[in-house]
Formats: C-alpha cells, structure tokens, sequence
C-alpha cells in the first residue's frame, strides 16, 4: 500500500515517461493501457519506446463513431499490437434497450447506459490485472480531474490493490499535441473535425472556440456529473474534499 502512495509523492512532477518506465517494469505482464483517445497513443508511443511488448485494451460500447473504429485499427496496425477489445455487457443492453430504447441517456442520465457498455467490460478488462494505465489529464475537467495523482489505488475496481496510473496527469493538451506532432503518432480523424475529447457518438460533439473541451461530452448534463463510471474515483474524492472542507 505505501509503496504506491509514497510513488505518487516522489514522482508527482517526474516525467510520463519516467512513470511509466516505473509502471511496465514493476507490474510486468499484469499492466495494461486503456486505449480510445490521443492521450492514449502519446503513453502507448512512450511505452513501446521503453519496452518492446506492451499490453493495450478498449472498450467497445457498441456507439463508437466509424472514425473511432477505423483509429483503433490504425493505432493496431501502427505499433504492431494486439489490441483486445471488450465489448459491452449483452444482457444488460439487450434489457435496457427492451425498456427505455436507444437514447435514454438523454432522458434519465447517462449512467445506466454507461454502466452496461462500458463499466461491465472494463470490470471484465481489470479482473485479470494488477494494474492500468490511463491517458487522464487534471486539466481535462477543472470538476473532476483537477486532482488526479499520478498513481493511486483504484478502489472502484479489483480487490483494493488494483493501481491506477495516470502518467500524463500533469500535461497539457498543447504538450499532447506536441508529442503527436514530433513523434507521428496516429489520431483519429475527428479531432480534424472540431471533436476534442471523444466518447460514443451520441454523447459526444465538437466544441466550438472558446469552450472547455469536456463540454462536448454529455452537454445536457451538469459538469460535476461527467463520469461515465471509468474513473467514478475521481468524482467520489472531489466530493469527499468538499464534504471534509465544509465539516
Ligand atoms: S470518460 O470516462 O470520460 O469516457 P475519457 O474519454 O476522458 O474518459 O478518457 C480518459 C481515459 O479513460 C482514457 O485516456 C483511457 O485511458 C480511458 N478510456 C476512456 N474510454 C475508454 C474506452 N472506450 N476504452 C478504453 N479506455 C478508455
Ligand atoms: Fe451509452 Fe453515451 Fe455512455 Fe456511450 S457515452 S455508453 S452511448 S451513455
């Protein structure tokens, strides 16, 4: 348990690289990438620098856009990988779908949605491993990413000692971008398209000048809400921090 939270202080301003060369050689073969954004591909191009084999997963909702589709075989084929891909839970869509039809999440929330399409296959992703790694950056959501360490204990998955790294939880989209440019690292095409952060189709659109890019995810909803579940830590220790400033 200390090992990872005195990790997360001694690296809080080391380099994603730096992290990352500690993650693939202390987790080994127990580690893998959760790969669907351009964060992704700048941490899946660092690691296949630092070791030759790595191990990268996504998750397929069933609502991803074409473009999205087409990335992930881009990204496969690029770096030589075998990306795993974890589809949807089947019987929790199928029984959302018979009850509220395709686009509930625009009536009751995003959630339950979520929750069968990309909780479920993540859960089925994690059980087999000791440790993941995200492309989650703090300034992508003044709201629920501000805070982000740079290693944690996942506790919404796995037995309690599940680890979480976040590697690029100190880079700026510009320093992203940067790195995509110097290294030709794949993106997807939408992001030619005004889309910033990508989801599924249906809840995610492009943003316009001037606006925060997760205002392109689940716009209907309020700010504080946008977790679809994959990182629901986040938004349980921001409201811990506002419960424990306001006691
Ligand atoms: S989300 O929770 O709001 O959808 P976001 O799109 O910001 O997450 O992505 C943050 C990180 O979560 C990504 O860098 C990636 O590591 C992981 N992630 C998100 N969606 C997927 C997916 N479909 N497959 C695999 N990993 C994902
Ligand atoms: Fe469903 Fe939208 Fe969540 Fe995708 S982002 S799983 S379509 S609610």
């Amino acid at each position: 348990m200390k090992e990872i939270e005195q990790f997360a202080e001694d690296y809080k301003d080391s380099s994603p690289q730096e992290i990352l060369e500690y993650a693939l050689n202390r987790f080994g073969s127990g580690i893998s990438i959760a790969f669907s954004g351009a964060e992704d591909v700048v941490l899946i191009d660092m690691a296949m620098k630092i070791k030759a084999q790595v191990s990268v997963f996504s998750l397929d909702t069933g609502r991803l856009h074409p473009e999205t589709y087409k990335f992930f075989d881009l990204v496969r084929e690029h770096y030589n990988i075998p990306l795993e891909i974890f589809f949807a839970n089947r019987e929790k869509t199928e029984e959302l779908v018979l009850k509220k039809g395709m686009f509930s999440f625009y009536k009751d929330g995003h959630q339950e949605c979520c929750g069968a399409r990309k909780v479920d296959p993540l859960r089925r992703s994690l059980s087999k491993r000791a440790a993941w790694i995200t492309g989650q950056r703090k300034d992508q959501s003044p709201n629920t990413r501000a805070e982000i360490p740079v290693a944690e204990f996942d506790l919404a998955f796995g037995d309690g000692r599940l680890v979480k790294f976040n590697p690029l939880a100190n880079w700026t989209s510009k320093q992203v971008w940067d790195y995509i440019r110097e290294n030709d690292v794949p993106y997807n095409e939408l992001h030619e398209k005004g889309y910033v952060s990508i989801g599924c189709e249906p809840c995610t659109r492009p943003v316009l000048p001037g606006q925060h890019e997760r205002e392109g995810r689940w716009w209907w909803e309020e700010a504080t809400k946008k977790e679809c579940g994959l990182h629901s830590g986040n938004v349980r220790s921001q409201s811990q921090k506002s419960k424990s400033r306001f006691q």
